[in-house]
C-alpha cells in the first residue's frame, strides 16, 4: 500500500509561507490546503484568489480540503486551477455525485470528507465517483486538536468498503508520532499532519518520521 504524508499549512508560519512549504517540499507527498469560510466551520482561511496564488506557486501537488458551505460551486474551480485533489464535505454539498464528477472532469482526484458525527454509510452510493475518502479525526475548523481514536471504526469500515478500488483513505486531525500508527492499523494510507509537522523543530525530519511509522 502506498503511504502519503500531506502536511497542512494551517498552523505554519503564514508570514513566511513559501519558506515553510520549501522545508517539506522534498519529503512530503502533497500539500494539504484547508479552505474555511467562517460559515461551514467557525474559522476563516484563504479565499479563492489567495488559494490560487498558493496553488500556482506550490512545489508540491496540492490537496485542497474545502470546509465551505458552497462546495458545489467552488470545488470544480479548485480542480481547474491545478489542485491534485479536491475534497468536499458530505454535510455541505447539495449535489455530491455531480460535484465529484465535475472535480474529476476538471482533472483532479475527487474526495468526500465526513465529519465525526457523519455515518460511514453515506459514502456507499458514491464508490464509482470517489478517488479519496477523508475521515475527520477531529471536528473540522482548527489545528492542534486531540485525535479522536473512536473514529477508527469508521476508518476500518471505509477500508473494507474500498476493497480493490483505487481510492485513497485519508485521516485529518491530531495525527502525530503518537497516533499515526493507530490510524494506519485501522486502514488509513494518506495522513494529514499540521501542527505535528510545522511545530516540529525540523519539519522535514518529522515528515520522514511519520512516513516511516506509517510504513512499518
Ligand atoms: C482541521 C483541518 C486540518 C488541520 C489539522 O479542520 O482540516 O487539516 O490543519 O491540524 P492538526 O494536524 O494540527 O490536527
Ligand atoms: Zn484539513
Amino acid at each position: 500500500m502506498d503511504i502519503r504524508i500531506t502536511p497542512s499549512i494551517l498552523n505554519a508560519d503564514l508570514a513566511n509561507l513559501n519558506l515553510e512549504i520549501a522545508k517539506i517540499a522534498a519529503d512530503a507527498d502533497l500539500l494539504h490546503l484547508d479552505i474555511m469560510d467562517d460559515k461551514f466551520v467557525p474559522n476563516k482561511t484563504w479565499d479563492f484568489n489567495a488559494a490560487h496564488e498558493i496553488i500556482s506557486q506550490s512545489p508540491l501537488p496540492v490537496d485542497a480540503h474545502l470546509m465551505i458551505e458552497d462546495p458545489d460551486l467552488q470545488a470544480p474551480k479548485y480542480a481547474e486551477i491545478g489542485c491534485a485533489s479536491v475534497t468536499i464535505h458530505f454535510e455541505a454539498t447539495q449535489k455530491p455525485r455531480q460535484t465529484l464528477q465535475s472535480i474529476r472532469k476538471n482533472g483532479a482526484r475527487a474526495a468526500l470528507a465526513l465529519k465525526p458525527k457523519t455515518d460511514f454509510q453515506v459514502l456507499t452510493e458514491f464508490r464509482n465517483d470517489l478517488d479519496m475518502i477523508l475521515i475527520m479525526t477531529v471536528e473540522p475548523g482548527f489545528g492542534g486538536q486531540k485525535f479522536m481514536a473512536d473514529m477508527m471504526d469508521k476508518v476500518s469500515k471505509s477500508r473494507d468498503f474500498i476493497g480493490d478500488a483505487d481510492i485513497w483513505l485519508q485521516v485529518d486531525g491530531g495525527i502525530s508520532v503518537e497516533t499515526i500508527e493507530i490510524a494506519r492499523d485501522a486502514g488509513a494510507d494518506t495522513f494529514v499532519a499540521g501542527s505535528a509537522v510545522f511545530k516540529a523543530p525540523d519539519p522535514a525530519a518529522m515528515v520522514l518520521t511519520l512516513k516511516e511509522l506509517a510504513t512499518k
